[in-house]
């Protein structure tokens, strides 16, 4: 009998004795493509040797020096570096274990210093899985089922729909309605913060269209409510860019990061002006874990790899060459709806959410390549790889992909 909670649900029933690069290694000596890449932690890919040695350095020197009570050399090293890769207006980081940590941290930055209580959300968004972040979080019921009552000023308004064919009057309406909700739910002078991912994730790896972001954000300076940009899952050159809002005229108040900064090591961080940061009453909000030496070894190592010459280009080039491979399956299999998402973010959308599983099980058992499965309504294929990923191992994932169509056909 297993001693285990029955509570995580299960992608696959692997039992996983070693990784490397891209791929997972069985305890009965079997290979995979990680193509889901622990949910998109493993941004360098599994136990690249810069991040390992930074990690086991780090941990013969001491494992954990506690924030509140002493400093360490590597705090001030990560914020430095963190000022160089984040956009302009962020210079001032706060360091937590999780991305649901770091969005409740953002949150209460926000209502700090606006003094406001209300939160608008989009809807599709995932947040976290903490009560506060399971507010926030309406990218599937049965996250929240069970579990009200929810804390409460959390207001959801909506995404521009992807399959829109006319792209300017979803995103039009989409504004509409978040006006509509600032004049008849959530007064500006009530609202503190709007927190918006770039990319959804877990709703279905939908990008923001410029002009909805830009709306936003615009709506916010004009009414002095700030601008969350939750990018735990497309930050750290996920989305080909090092955050998804590089892609946007934007400047984000708070920018929250989590998943690949580490490398798979739990690490999560808040950055924002330090004209806000000045703002956060010292001792109002605080961490045990945060800022773990290990952690920030684990997140200067990424940082390193992620600038050595070729990275991002590869997380480029390799995201074109997924979605060209894509689109041409397209082409072959109608079931296909939508090739999306930028750099290595990719989706497939399905009309019928009933091949999902047949497709993902086809991939796994006959070619040994993990994909997930995402979406509100599950009808979401995506491809969330290392960012060291190869060409062949692109194309790997996308013949394992073409036959498992076939085998439905
Ligand atoms: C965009 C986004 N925000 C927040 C979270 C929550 O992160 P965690 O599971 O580390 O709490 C996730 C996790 O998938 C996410 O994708």
């Amino acid at each position: 009998m297993s001693h285990l909670s029955n509570v995580w649900s299960k992608v696959t029933d692997l039992r996983v004795a070693s990784g490397h690069g891209c791929r997972v290694v069985t305890d009965d000596g079997h290979e995979y493509l990680d193509f889901g890449a622990g949910l998109g932690t493993i941004s360098t890919g599994h136990c690249h040797p810069t991040v390992v040695s930074a990690i086991t350095e780090q941990a013969h020197r001491f494992v954990h020096a506690q924030p509140n009570v002493y400093t360490h050399d590597l705090l001030e090293t990560l914020a430095g570096k963190l000022a160089e890769v984040t956009p302009p207006s962020i210079d001032s980081f706060f360091f937590a274990n999780s991305g649901a940590e770091i969005t409740e941290a953002a949150i209460k930055l926000a209502k700090q210093v606006t003094k406001r209580p209300n939160v608008i959300v989009f809807e599709g968004a995932f947040h976290g899985r903490t009560h506060l972040t399971m507010a926030m979080t309406t990218s599937k019921a049965i996250l929240r089922a069970g579990h009200a009552p929810l804390p409460a000023g959390i207001y959801v308004s909506p995404f521009p729909n992807p399959l829109a064919s006319d792209q300017d009057a979803t995103i039009s309406a989409s504004l509409r309605a978040f006006d509509s909700l600032l004049a008849t739910q959530s007064a500006p002078a009530e609202t503190a913060c709007v927190i918006l991912e770039p990319v959804l994730g877990d709703g279905g790896y939908i990008p923001a269209p410029a002009a909805f972001v830009e709306g936003i954000a615009e709506r916010c300076r004009d009414h002095g409510i700030l601008f969350i940009a939750d990018e735990i899952q497309s930050g750290f050159c996920r989305s080909g860019e090092w955050f998804a809002v590089d892609r946007f005229d934007v400047d984000p108040d708070i920018l929250i990061m989590g998943k690949g900064m580490a490398s798979g090591f739990p690490m999560s961080a808040l950055g924002t002006r330090r004209e806000l940061d000045d703002q956060w009453p010292t001792g109002s909000h605080g961490c045990t874990y945060g800022g773990n030496p290990i952690g920030c070894a684990a997140a200067l190592a990424t940082i390193e790899v992620m600038t050595e010459p070729g990275f991002i280009e590869n997380v480029r080039s390799r995201g074109t060459q997924l979605r060209d491979e894509l689109f041409e399956l397209k082409e072959r299999y109608p079931i296909i709806q939508q090739v999306r998402g930028p750099g290595l973010m990719v989706a497939c959308s399905f009309d019928d959410a009933e091949v999902v599983p047949p497709l993902l099980d086809h991939c796994l058992r006959e070619h040994r390549v993990i994909l997930l499965r995402a979406g509100t309504a599950g009808n979401i294929i995506r491809w969330v790889p290392p960012l060291i990923a190869t060409s062949d191992d692109i194309n790997e994932s996308t013949k394992a992909f073409g036959a498992a169509l076939k085998s439905l056909s």
